[in-house]
């Protein structure tokens, strides 16, 4: 079976009502990154950035995942779908994809402070600041913060190294080092990037859908399964 790759961003999920982060009204024109996305700020202020996380998840468990996330599953008719997600939510799974690698960690979960072995689900939307794992150490949203090292990269290179077909989709590729996956995909490989904007990607092969991803997937998808008939 030929692999489908998807990397996918905040974009995805604007349609099911989550914000993005850089678009006009986007999460870092309302918050300060240092304050409430880098170990520092949490250091600073456990209880805002406990809080900012909160009110993330309790927003996530009002949506329900679009027609653009349900377009991917489509996919897996007739591929081996593969998704890199930079997404924190969790509606790509709860469409019924079923290969979702989270390049930036995950919103409904918690990690210990001193064993990052430790990971926890977060029974609803409140992670109370107080929390600990078994040895008394403060639980910290399980989230890639700036400046951290991205741990499931080198697993999201090889993915990508590995594609027959490769689809970029809602974001801006501004974030590093996520914004290189491009880079490990063979130039000969066939790439869609499906975004109202247009997103820089130096690299061959690529067709830009200007469009959001309710409508760009469906097509993408649509043309992708034709050719495999
Ligand atoms: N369909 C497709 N794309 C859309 C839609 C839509 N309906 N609405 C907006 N977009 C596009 C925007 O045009 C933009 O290119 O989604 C992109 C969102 O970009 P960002 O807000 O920068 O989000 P993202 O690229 O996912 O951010 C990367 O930055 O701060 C972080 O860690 C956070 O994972 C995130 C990372």
């Amino acid at each position: 079976m030929k692999k489908a790759v998807i990397l996918s961003g905040a974009g995805i999920s604007a349609e099911s009502g989550i914000s993005t982060f850089r678009d006009s009204g986007g999460l870092w024109e309302q918050y300060r990154v240092e304050d409430v996305a880098t170990y520092d700020g949490w250091l600073r202020n456990r209880a805002l950035v406990t809080a900012f996380y909160n009110q993330r998840r309790k927003q996530l468990l009002e949506v329900t995942p679009n027609a653009g996330h349900y377009a991917l599953v489509r996919l897996e008719k007739a591929f081996d779908v593969h998704i890199i997600t930079q997404n924190v939510d969790d509606l790509h799974e709860r469409a019924g994809s079923r290969q979702v690698l989270h390049l930036h960690g995950e919103l409904k979960k918690a990690r210990s402070t001193a064993n990052p072995e430790y990971i926890v689900d977060i029974d609803g939307w409140e992670l109370h600041e107080k929390m600990t794992d078994p040895q008394g150490a403060p639980l910290r949203p399980h989230i890639v913060w700036f400046g951290e090292a991205v741990p499931l990269m080198e697993e999201a290179a090889r993915i990508s190294a590995a594609a027959d077909f490769y689809i970029v989709v809602g974001t801006s590729l501004a974030v590093y080092p996520a914004a290189g996956l491009l880079h490990y995909v063979p130039p000969y490989v066939p790439k869609y990037i499906v975004d109202p904007k247009e997103v820089p990607a130096p690299v061959a092969n690529v067709k830009h859908l200007r469009e959001p991803a309710s409508t760009g997937l469906a097509k993408v998808v649509d043309e992708l399964l034709s050719k495999r008939s």
